[in-house]
């Protein structure tokens, strides 16, 4: 087998995987006498040309030479190539001569990444080896896109462009640059320097998570933050450029503008002013443009002018989302808006503004981009939709021949947690694993042919409350950012997990090299309890490919010596299940997988509600309350919820039954609105008609508690024959004073009704 994998070099790795791929045999060795040839008179080969040796000057300390003859050479070449499109290229590598051929410059330098995979990321002793191969490759989808929020944390050009190299390497080629929002002001715009003076800076609450950081107090000086200023942004447009990445820039209106506002005040309704925002303490802040003042719009048109200038981007991203209505119905400016233009509510008045915007960014030839949110009241005729809400803003925009970026908060926002939580930076909560988003698929079912091309394709987003380090951004992106790369370039039918898994590893030596923090692997075990024909049984897996297994069932801490994980357990007995992740002998999972298994005698049969469960929190659907699973700290499994109303539930455990012992389970978790019951009061029955009391508890813990709880509320008594059991668990009033959602609906969460 002359050509069989075993006499080859390496096996080559890139990510996106590309159309088509053949390796062969022999290597192209970089040395002094390669030379790299283009036609100077081509400007997209010669460019690339220079961007390549410059490269290779970073990682080898000398130039090669351009354009003399040699035996030995790396050409470029811009040729009219059909099948690979916009951004594809041709690439062969043969041990004299590499050869990249494109329609375009992209194509080049999509090319040119390819080729860099093979090479050391840094500056090393080895020789520069190139595999031999064959590859035609194109992008599966046009927009490909990165976002990153610079205004909740503020970072240095520098960053940014460590960003935009990251994004090119995998063939990334849109940079939503989210510059604008209540916590800061990011781009310098000449005309209204206080954006910059004000609105720039806040006082620094960097020693506080951000959910917890005070307002600012009068005479406390504003020391945090930064903006952008018009040279930088400038240099950092034509940096992206070179590697083939637009940069759309969001000038977030009309809400979400508090450093806006507190740069100037009568750019909102009331005109009060105000400081800037250090977290999302809102109290007295104003975040809205008033929509009823028509200097907010030559403010605007002003500011988007400069904007136009520096950035060559079609798209133009304005924002849009979670606008609050209210101060807009308290401004007679608004109301009075509202009237003259026959608007019904504040709805379409958000809509009159998007509407505005557009035709002025039509007017200058660019395109309007926004949050999902522009679809209420009505969308402006040419704006494109970037659907975060899910994915149905998206559909509905497409049906309606809008173009449209998937953004789906899972699992396209970065922010969330990848493998943890437990172990990882604090992230503001949430879970996208490195498996979901290869998973992803952008075209959803719900479109046809015709309206799938409005799909331009996806992007992850990075919110930053809570990242203000460089390190965390690496780490929130890497490697997810690779798995979306593949998601966004490869050939759907050609999704290869455990595949994509060995290719990331060349990544991971890369970012060794370069000395970026990635996420090492999702170490999670994950116990997935499985009901099938009367019996209950758990399965434990891991997304993480090279891992193995290693579990207890008597509530012992596991360990590397610990059983290994073969095939699902049989649950016939109550216990716990504990299991972490294994590989090569080392433990790594942050914290074992934990689940409790309850076996009591209501476990298969049939409990009734008088109050509907809430559908976000359904559980494993209706007998949920006695399966036998118990609720663990992550309230979207195993728990039904209920909203503002009463739990109650009756059981019918089939036939009579001696009961000495009745609970039930229930969940405390302040921050998600989530608190035990004021009391739970059981019955019983023989007949199902009169029911007799079985005992009361009331709640000890203060509803102000805000570590997450749970608690069995339990009562015992003599020995019963019975068959019925009643359970009412009395909700909360309300979220108490001094919670984000005061006076509004509390949640009751319980997740297992124990008969013992
Ligand atoms: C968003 O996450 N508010 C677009
Ligand atoms: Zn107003």
């Amino acid at each position: 087998m002359l050509f069989g994998m075993a006499s080859l070099a390496q096996t080559i790795s890139i990510i996106p995987q590309p159309v088509s791929l053949v390796q062969q045999k022999g290597t192209f060795i970089i040395d002094k006498n390669t030379c790299i040839q283009y036609n100077r008179l081509n400007k997209a080969a010669s460019e690339a040309g220079a961007f390549l040796n410059r490269y290779l000057n970073d990682i080898s300390g000398s130039r090669l030479r351009e354009n003399v003859h040699s035996q030995k050479v790396i050409q470029f070449s811009i040729a009219p190539t059909s099948d690979i499109g916009k951004e594809g290229y041709l690439l062969k590598v043969s041990p004299e001569k590499i050869t990249i051929t494109a329609n375009d410059k992209a194509g080049l330098m999509n090319g040119i990444q390819t080729l860099l995979q093979q090479l050391p990321g840094i500056r090393t002793n080895a020789a520069l080896a190139v595999p031999c191969m064959e590859v035609k490759d194109y992008p599966r989808f046009k927009w490909r896109g990165m976002h990153l929020d610079v205004s909740r944390h503020f970072f240095s050009p520098e960053l940014i462009k460590e960003y935009i190299d990251l994004m090119a390497r995998y063939k990334m080629n849109v940079f939503h640059w989210h510059l604008v929002d209540d916590q800061g002001w990011r781009i310098e715009i000449k005309k209204y320097p206080e954006l910059n003076n004000t609105g720039s800076w806040r006082v620094d609450r960097l020693d506080r998570v951000w959910g917890e950081r005070p307002q600012a107090m009068e005479g406390e000086p504003a020391t945090y933050g930064g903006y952008y200023t018009q040279a930088q942004v400038k240099e950092i447009v034509a940096y992206a450029a070179e590697r083939n990445i637009t940069i759309v820039p969001e000038i977030e209106m009309p809400g979400h503008v508090a450093s806006a506002i507190a740069s100037y005040p009568w750019l909102s309704c009331n005109r009060r002013p105000q400081q800037p925002l250090t977290g999302v303490d809102y109290k007295d802040i104003t975040s809205n443009y008033c929509a009823g003042n028509d200097s907010v719009f030559a403010f605007l048109q002003d500011v988007l002018c400069e904007v136009i200038q520096l950035f060559p981007s079609t798209y133009i991203h304005v924002g849009g989302d979670e606008v609050e209505k209210d101060p807009w119905k308290k401004c007679t400016r608004c109301q009075a808006r509202m009237k003259k233009e026959g608007l019904k509510d504040e709805a379409e008045l958000q809509s009159y503004f998007m509407k505005r915007i557009e035709k002025f960014l039509a007017g200058k030839k660019r395109k309007m981009i926004g949050w999902d949110e522009i679809l209420e009241g009505g969308l402006a005729p040419g704006a494109a939709v970037m659907s975060w809400r899910g994915e149905q803003g998206g559909i509905e925009a497409a049906k309606m021949q809008h173009d449209v970026v998937m953004t789906p908060g899972s699992p396209c926002y970065f922010d969330h947690y990848q493998a943890g939580p437990e172990g990882e930076p604090l992230a503001i909560g949430g879970m996208n694993t490195l498996k979901q988003v290869y998973d992803y698929d952008p075209l959803p079912k719900e479109l046809n042919e015709q309206q799938a091309t409005y799909i331009m394709g996806a992007q992850a987003n990075l919110w930053t409350e809570y990242i203000s380090a460089n390190e965390q951004v690496e780490y929130m992106v890497l490697p997810r950012m690779l798995a979306l790369s593949e998601v966004l370039w490869s050939k759907k039918d050609g999704k290869d997990w455990l595949g994509f898994n060995e290719r990331l590893k060349p990544s991971y030596r890369y970012f060794d090299q370069k000395g970026y923090h990635y996420c090492k692997g999702d170490f999670k075990a994950q116990i997935i309890p499985v009901a099938k024909n009367g019996k209950l049984t758990a399965e434990i897996a891991t997304e993480q490919p090279d891992a193995t297994i290693r579990y207890t069932t008597d509530g012992s801490e596991p360990d590397a010596g610990s059983k290994k994980y073969e095939s699902a357990l049989s649950i016939d007995s109550s216990m716990t299940i504990k299991a972490i992740t294994v590989i090569q002998g080392k433990v790594m999972s942050f914290k074992p997988a934990v689940q409790k298994f309850v076996l009591h005698k209501a476990v298969g049969h049939d409990v009734v509600y008088t109050n509907a469960v809430s559908k976000y929190y359904m559980a494993d659907g209706n007998n949920s309350l006695i399966d036998g699973v118990r609720g663990t700290s992550d309230h979207h499994k195993y728990w039904h919820g209920f909203c503002g109303k009463d739990l109650i539930a009756t059981l019918d455990l089939g036939s009579m039954k001696t009961v000495h012992k009745l609970s039930l389970g229930c969940l405390q978790a302040y921050k998600d609105w989530i608190f035990f019951p004021k009391r739970v009061r059981f019955e019983v029955s023989a007949d199902g008609v009169n029911f007799r009391d079985a005992g009361m508890v009331e709640n000890s813990i203060p509803i102000t508690e805000s570590a997450k709880l749970i608690r069995d509320f339990e009562v015992k008594f003599e020995k019963r024959k019975i068959r019925y059991v009643r359970v009412t668990a009395t909700v909360q009033d309300s979220c108490p004073i001094g919670h984000p959602g005061a006076g509004q609906p509390a949640w009751l969460f319980a997740d297992e009704l124990i008969v013992e």
